[in-house]
């Protein structure tokens, strides 16, 4: 191919990050009483699909209300980021939100995307560099928990770049995990950056537990495929029938919390080792924590951060956090 008419490619810097042992992550999970599965590994290929399926759910209300919130908000960050601002995804995964806002604020230059997804990384940036040719591209393959130095950005003003980590993926953390979170993403994006957060809401715990179960069944097949997936890898011979989805909304955590019920007194094999699980059991899967407005700025505020505005839909259904690094 004539390298002039070559689609833009994006940057690639593989930091090789050490992934945890699945096995090793699965094991510990099973052997500890009450027995977990961290739920950061839902997200095989099949897990992944499941998820885009949850997000356009009639129930599950996050994405799109997310997604609204965004569209508004875009004008508001047009007026107020300097020219050349660089965008930094933290955990990138699909570019359906990142798309948003690099065409609606147009005021951005590079695009940082931060994933720990090597080949889902690669092939996400290289389609937004060829989307958004005008835009320098830098992915980078990182866990973004761990030490890690951003490309410099064209500006040299300290206000021109956002951290962004939408979906409220933070609410998968416990209240001290998010705050290590985010003072290292805060460390990471320097002092006078802006954040950009999005944060799930506390409301009507009725339309949180249907969130959690659809009428479909979906969100009960993304949490069994985390099972099938211990099959698939490592070779476990969990019968999948003999568990059941179970999510429900705990009031006092203000919280989500989903689990998989054992439905028998079973035993599970998995590299040789085997593992009772009594009938009535649980396995648990997720925290999806939930927010009022003033409790995420709080939690922000613990990690250093200044909050600077927060946007929520008419409903009060999800909200999206601007906070100034100090
Ligand atoms: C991607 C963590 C935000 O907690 O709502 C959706 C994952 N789990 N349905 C969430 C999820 C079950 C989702 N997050």
């Amino acid at each position: 191919m004539d390298p002039s008419t070559a689609a833009p490619k994006a940057r690639f810097i593989d930091l090789e990050p050490s992934e945890e042992s699945f096995l090793e992550a699965v094991v510990a999970g099973l052997r500890s009483d009450p027995k977990r599965l961290p739920a950061k590994f839902f997200y095989d290929e099949e897990g992944s699909k499941l998820f885009e399926k949850i997000c356009q759910l009639q129930e599950y209300y996050p994405t799109r209300t997310e997604i609204g919130l965004l569209k508004e908000i875009a004008p508001q960050l047009r007026a107020t980021l300097p020219e050349g601002t660089q965008l930094v995804e933290f955990g990138s995964g699909s570019n359906d939100k990142v798309r948003i806002l690099l065409e609606g604020v147009g005021r951005f230059d590079s695009y940082v995307p931060i994933d720990i997804s090597r080949e889902y990384l690669r092939a996400q940036a290289n389609e937004l560099a060829a989307d958004f040719p005008e835009i320098s591209v830098t992915a980078i393959c990182a866990d973004y928990t761990m030490d890690l130095h951003l490309p410099r950005h064209a500006s040299n003003l300290p206000e021109a770049r956002l951290g962004f980590f939408p979906g409220s993926t933070i609410g998968n953390m416990k209240r001290h995990e998010a705050i290590t979170f985010l003072s290292r993403a805060a460390e990471i994006l320097g002092a006078g950056a802006g954040f950009l957060i999005g944060a799930d809401l506390k409301k009507d715990p009725a339309m949180l537990n249907a969130a959690y179960n659809d009428a479909d069944g979906v969100t009960a097949a993304f949490n069994l495929n985390l099972l099938k997936r211990i099959n698939r890898e490592l070779g476990a011979d969990f019968d999948l029938a003999a568990f059941q989805h179970d999510a429900f909304y705990d009031e006092a955590e203000g919280r989500i919390e989903m689990h998989l019920l054992s439905l028998a007194d079973q035993s599970v094999s998995i590299d040789g080792q085997s593992f009772g699980i009594a009938k009535g059991e649980c396995i648990h899967t997720e925290d999806s924590h939930k927010f009022t407005l003033d409790e995420f700025s709080a939690i922000g505020q613990a990690a250093g951060l200044t909050p600077e505005e927060a946007w929520s839909d008419d409903s009060d259904l999800f909200s999206v956090h601007l906070f100034r690094i100090r």
